[in-house]
């Protein structure tokens, strides 16, 4: 039973005291949120595990999360992911072998090392993250990527931004660079199915990657809520496409996302674009305070791999780390942990 299950994962805790720490991202559900030592986006996370004494951080979360706490923690640290299933279908829309094509097809055009600074959006494998450390570009998340891109703009006069072209369009149209110096790089085309004119006026090449989840949200949502609600506010996460991203009152990443809603005035309305666990627990704690918190789509889209932590595994990593045994170690080989790193500390470096 739950209970049992909820019993024995505070018993493990309690016996692993402070060589634990149970990190949780906001999407995860609240069987396993409630034993999250601190809970945050990306780059709060990051940080975290970057900053942790522990020897044991449990990463609640997905593949790429865990893959950058072991990156950022010390080497003696052990990084743990719950479930290994638990990925990200996003950041499997781009991997090593198709970037550096990529990149190889840039260099039949001009020299990219000078011209283009590639970013890859943290929801990556580390492999991509070496790959930007290698080539003079960095890492973001939804919360610095307009810090990222500005540094990036400074170095170089291009970017080349993966997996998610979203992220990449509406942080630099909010930038002032026009969709028409934007460029869809699709990965399944040979240079991207751009021609060499279209390249060269590209300021942003978006790589054609995108979070099917957020996707389920779409601009007539946001016209019927704001028909029957025109007082109410519309706030979404910046993976949801252009037209909502322009037609919500504000965009940014889930811990943004929670504050601004947190802070809002008792017996406000808002429509929120982002994944149902953190907009269910958004419109529970606003009760209290009258405030109504509704979900943008009408279908249930849950992040199915966020999904897949559940308590039984969670309770599964934890009672094996108190009997001395680790189990789904994520560990990251040490020369692309070093790149990877690079890329990491330049976004830490730029981020506020
Ligand atoms: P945040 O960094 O905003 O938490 O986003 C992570 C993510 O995967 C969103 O789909
Ligand atoms: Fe990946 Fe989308 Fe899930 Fe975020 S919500 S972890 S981008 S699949």
């Amino acid at each position: 039973p739950d209970g049992d299950c909820d019993a024995r994962i505070r018993d493990a805790k309690a016996r692993l005291g402070k060589r634990l720490v149970i990190l949780g991202h906001h999407y995860q559900r609240d069987e396993v949120y409630r034993h999250a030592d601190f809970t945050g986006d990306s780059l709060k996370l990051s940080r975290l595990a970057a900053s942790s004494d522990a020897d044991y951080i449990v990463f609640c979360g997905v593949h790429f999360m865990a893959e950058v706490a072991d990156i950022l923690s010390r080497p003696e640290q052990v990084s743990i992911l719950p479930d290994l299933s638990a990925g990200c279908s996003m950041a499997d829309m781009a991997n090593y072998t198709a970037v550096q094509r990529a990149w190889k097809e840039l260099g039949a055009l001009f020299d990219p090392d000078s011209r283009v600074t590639p970013i890859t959006y943290i929801n990556s494998s580390a492999d991509l993250k070496a790959f930007c450390g290698n080539h003079g570009g960095l890492v973001c998340t939804s919360s610095n990527a307009a810090r990222v891109l500005e540094w990036a703009y400074k170095q170089r006069e291009k970017v080349l931004f993966f997996p998610d072209q979203h992220l990449g369009r509406n942080t630099a149209y909010r930038m002032g660079i026009p969709l028409e110096d934007m460029a869809e790089w699709d990965f399944n085309q040979p240079r991207g199915g751009l021609s060499r004119e279209q390249i060269e006026k590209a300021k942003i090449l978006l790589w054609k990657g995108f979070c099917s989840v957020h996707q389920m949200f779409k601009p007539q949502h946001i016209d019927a809520f704001r028909k029957n609600h025109p007082e109410g506010k519309v706030i979404s996460h910046p993976e949801c496409s252009f037209e909502v991203c322009q037609k919500s009152d504000y965009v940014g990443s889930t811990e943004f996302i929670i504050r601004t809603i947190e802070q809002s005035a008792p017996g406000s309305r808002w429509l929120v674009g982002t994944e149902l666990n953190l907009v269910n627990r958004l419109a529970e704690q606003g009760r209290a305070q009258n405030k109504i918190v509704e979900f943008m789509s009408p279908t249930v889209c849950m992040c199915s791999t966020m999904f897949r932590i559940d308590p039984q595994h969670l309770l599964w990593t934890l009672e094996n780390l108190v009997a001395g045994r680790v189990v789904n170690q994520i560990k990251v080989a040490p020369a692309e942990a070093e790149a990877a790193r690079l890329a990491l500390k330049r976004m830490l470096d730029v981020s506020p």
